[in-house]
């Protein structure tokens, strides 16, 4: 059974955390083409703003030690170009110096899905840059719950009986599993909170064989202090009891308001672009997201096809520059800069110590004399 793995890292920002450096991309290039018939089936590179993506298929399962240590070797090398070109941020997202046999926990983020192929098998990547895991919730509910977004819940035999979606509180590290259509205002309860609670995985009932995949790391969370959004990545299998191609890209034409751009710290509309347009610049944002599409044939990657490279999505682009224009209007203040508690930078405690001499109880209520009685 082949599985698809994207396993992304920002190992490098050029220039600042707008885009990877050709140079990185021809060092993660040469060593998938080096793997290529040995450890993996095919592979190929892609990038979403600063982050590179090695998209991949191969034969050892999800969570591979052989698949995840040749992404960690590979996202080192990549570094090492970064920090001879002295590009932004060099290894960011390379947080611990000793492997031990899988990426969880060690920086980079990863989606893997194992299937069986299907006689014909068109899936598509997402990758994002300037937000967070929990961006994929909304188009995730839309694509597998929605029979607005989806007709295929609807008219296809193999979608009626609905789809079940993993979800992960991330502050507790526990999962629930919600059945839709059934559970679905309980689902909608947690996953309405994208900071906390992601989806991480989508089955279909009917075939009882995995639909999507998300990565689920949190950086912040993992370092215990800000180092950069957790830029995310997404797998869905399309067609024939699962969404069409049209219903997997139908949420993205609301430029849909996401929680990272500048610093991390502020919301912002995710746009869908093609990938020559995946740079974050203006407030480094606005969010993107491209969509890579593939036809998985014997495990080899057909492909990919740039599938936001659309003029449909051109509201979309137009609408998140406008929504852009409004939330930067509100400068330092909520909605446009998240809440304290998802606040990505830590000034907070620091200057609740140094001010905390000033801050002193409000004076009581003392009886008014009128001073001409
Ligand atoms: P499938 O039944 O193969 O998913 O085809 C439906 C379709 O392509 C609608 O766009
Ligand atoms: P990245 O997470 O893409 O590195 O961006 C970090 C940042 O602070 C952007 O302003
Ligand atoms: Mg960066
Ligand atoms: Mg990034």
């Amino acid at each position: 059974m082949p599985t698809l793995s994207i396993l992304k890292a920002d190992t490098g920002g050029y220039v600042g955390h707008s885009a990877v450096h050709p140079a990185m991309v021809a060092e993660a290039v040469r060593r998938i083409d080096r793997a290529r018939g040995d450890l993996l089936l095919d592979g190929t590179v892609a990038t979403c703003g600063d982050d590179l993506s090695l998209i991949m298929t191969h034969e050892h399962g999800p969570d591979a030690a052989a698949v995840h240590s040749f992404a960690w070797d590979t996202f080192h090398a990549t570094t090492g170009v970064a920090r001879d070109f002295g590009l932004y941020g060099a290894g960011q997202d390379l947080l611990s110096d000793a492997f031990s046999g899988n990426l969880r926990g060690m920086g980079p983020g990863y989606a893997e899905l194992e299937f069986t192929e299907r006689p014909s098998e068109p899936v598509l990547c997402f990758l994002a840059d300037k937000t967070e895991p929990g961006a994929w919730n909304l188009p995730l509910f839309r694509m597998f719950a929605d029979p607005f977004t989806t007709p295929g819940l609807v008219m296809d035999a193999k979608m009626h009986a609905g789809f079940r979606f993993e979800v992960y509180d991330l502050y507790q590290e526990k999962r629930a599993v919600f059945d839709c259509p059934a559970d679905m205002y309980d689902l909608l309860m947690y996953i309405g909170a994208p900071a906390r609670y992601v989806v991480h995985s989508v089955t279909s009932k009917t075939r009882g064989v995995q639909a999507a995949a998300t990565s689920t790391q949190r950086l912040s969370l993992i370092a215990g202090k800000y180092v950069g959004k957790d830029d995310p990545v997404m797998i869905v299998r399309c067609q024939s009891g699962m969404p069409a191609i049209g219903e997997a890209l139908e949420p993205f034409a609301l430029a849909y308001t996401v929680a990272g751009c500048m610093r991390g710290s502020h919301h912002a509309p995710l746009m869908p672009v093609p990938v020559g347009s995946a740079h974050p610049s203006r407030f480094d944002g606005p969010p993107r997201v491209v969509c890579l599409g593939f036809q998985i044939s014997g495990g080899r990657l057909i492909g990919p096809r740039d599938m936001f490279d659309d003029p449909a999505f051109d509201r979309a682009r137009a609408q998140a520059n406008e929504i852009m224009d409004y939330l930067r209007r509100h400068g330092p203040f909520e909605p446009h800069r998240l809440s304290l508690d998802e606040l990505e930078y830590t000034t907070m405690p620091a200057l609740e110590e140094r001010l905390a001499d000033r801050w002193e109880p409000l004076p009581a209520a003392e009886p008014r004399v009128n001073p001409t009685e």
